[in-house]
């Protein structure tokens, strides 16, 4: 018994080292990759303000115009400003080495993005961009402390200033033989005010961030749509059997009673 609980200890105990780990708290965000007009306007997004420094190249333009509902004439009016057919991958504008030169460090690929950190960090990311004066590109990131990333939807959102809060702590220290309290005040983050005002009301900014990442979620997994369309097709296959299988077995059972 005493084992049992040792190995069930040591296969939990992971699980506890991630739950300790600090950070900012994640804003919950409503992915519905059936949503495909939100799924449009992520795309649209993406492709106009995102592809210029990072590539997305496990997709293809066309692939995405298919899943998305969106023809291939449409695609090419209104989605390819980075490629020129259709069956091109998504691949950035900015060669890998400016950018790197411009940033310091080379904008990663965004294929997998949703899967690597997850639709709430993403949504919360991009709504945690904050005016540094002392950061390279003049931008900060709650979520990502030190950010090399300027903030390109600046325009839409405005600029945030961090409001922090101050929070006391008392340690049971002991001084000379003696246990004495140490109040210690330290400032953390609390809300974030709108300095200047974007193009955008925040309602508005965050629905645009809610279809960005749903469409990054798709993108890091297309084959779910694909699954999802499987999925329905097999539940309407089985509703259908059941009605034979039930006529069969009343046939079958009518001469045994
Ligand atoms: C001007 C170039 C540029 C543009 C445009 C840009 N980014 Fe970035 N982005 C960067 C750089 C550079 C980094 C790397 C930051 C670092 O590692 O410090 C980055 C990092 C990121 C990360 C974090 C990656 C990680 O490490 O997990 C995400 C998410 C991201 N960008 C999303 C976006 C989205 C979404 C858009 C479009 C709205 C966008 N970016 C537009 C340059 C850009």
């Amino acid at each position: 018994m005493k084992k049992l609980l040792l190995v069930f200890l040591f296969a939990i105990a992971p699980l506890a080292t991630f739950a300790a780990e600090e950070g900012p708290k994640l804003d919950h965000v409503n992915i519905d990759l059936n949503d495909k007009p939100s799924l449009q306007r992520g795309a649209r997004i993406f492709v106009n303000y995102c592809l210029s420094c990072h590539s997305a190249s496990y997709m293809r333009y066309n692939r995405m115009g298919h899943d998305l509902g969106i023809s291939d004439e449409l695609v090419k009016e209104n989605l390819l400003f980075a490629a020129d057919k259709v069956g091109d991958l998504m691949k950035a504008v900015m060669p890998e080495e400016d950018a790197k030169d411009w940033f310091g460090v080379a904008p990663p690929d965004l294929s997998d993005e949703a899967r690597y950190r997850g639709p709430e960090w993403i949504y919360t990311y991009m709504r945690s961009f904050y005016r540094d004066p002392k950061a390279v590109s003049g931008w900060n990131n709650l979520v990502f402390p030190h950010v090399a990333m300027p903030f390109v939807l600046y325009d839409w959102q405005g600029e945030q200033r961090p409001v922090y809060k101050t929070v006391k702590t008392v340690d049971h220290i002991e001084i000379g033989g003696k246990m004495v309290n140490k109040e210690t005040n330290s400032e953390v983050f609390d809300h974030f005010e709108l300095a200047k005002p974007g193009t955008m009301s925040p309602q508005d900014y965050d629905k645009a961030m809610r279809d960005l990442t749903n469409f990054m979620v798709y993108l890091a997994e297309p084959a779910k749509l694909v699954r999802y369309r499987i999925g329905a097709y097999v539940l309407i296959f089985l509703v259908v059997f059941l009605v034979f299988a039930y006529l069969l077995k009343k046939e079958y059972w009518k001469d045994v009673h």
